[in-house]
């Protein structure tokens, strides 16, 4: 195996930890007091971070030009959906246990539900189109859709905030880690625009 096969398979490891550790516990019954609550906030925090790692594939493989590692995104792009769908379902069944007309009236009177919910509706279609036979299939229009996985870590880094009540350290860590990598995109369209000079 390549350097970089064995990265990837430590990549993948590393992050599918955080779920065989909640399996782990689940059995050993350490899963702390409150169970519902440690898993919905392990899983919600996985999904974010995840969802920001993917985000800095493409400025660091500019950063240090090793285009393999490219071949990260789509991976770690797929874990943050496993994750925030780890997330939603701990919702659905174990917080409301498929009590529809609960969530629905969890979704419209908490507003950090409903971002939550909107986070989690703009991950589908990034998911459904992350396969090969998909990106040749939507060809040029691919890209153009798959620049929501901004908009998605936004609604998620606010659905974040709104979720917290006194110590807002992590979501504004993570808004700034956005505000960065969102501003080094912004740079380099300008920079691809600028007219050349004499
Ligand atoms: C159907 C969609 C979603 C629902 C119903 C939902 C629901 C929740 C709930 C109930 C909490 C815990 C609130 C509390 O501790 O009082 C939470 C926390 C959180 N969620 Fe979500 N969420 C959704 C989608 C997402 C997605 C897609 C992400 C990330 C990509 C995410 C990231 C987080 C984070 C980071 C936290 C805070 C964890 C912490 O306190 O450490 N959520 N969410």
């Amino acid at each position: 195996m390549t350097r970089f096969g064995l990265f990837r398979w430590s990549v993948l490891a590393a992050a599918l930890t955080p779920a065989a550790s909640l399996v782990y516990w689940t059995f050993t019954g350490d899963l702390t007091a409150n169970p519902v609550d440690f898993i919905t906030d392990t899983t919600g925090t996985t999904a974010l971070s995840l969802l920001v790692f993917t985000l800095t594939v493409t400025p660091l493989r500019r950063v240090t030009s090793r285009n393999e590692l490219i071949r990260l995104r789509r991976m770690l792009g797929l874990l943050a959906f496993f994750y925030a769908c780890l997330h939603m379902l701990t919702w659905i069944v174990l917080d409301w246990f498929f009590d529809v007309a609960s969530m629905a009236a969890d979704v419209t009177e908490r507003p950090y539900i409903m971002m939550g919910m909107a986070t989690f509706l703009l991950l589908v279609p990034l998911a459904a189109t992350s396969t090969t036979a998909m990106i040749r299939r939507l060809g040029r229009r691919w890209q153009p859709l798959h620049r929501l996985v901004y908009v998605a870590a936004a609604t998620a880094v606010i659905h974040f905030w709104w979720v917290v009540k006194a110590d807002f350290r992590q979501p504004r860590l993570w808004a700034v880690a956005l505000c960065v990598l969102f501003g080094f995109r912004v740079w380099w369209v300008l920079q691809a625009h600028a007219p050349a000079r004499a």
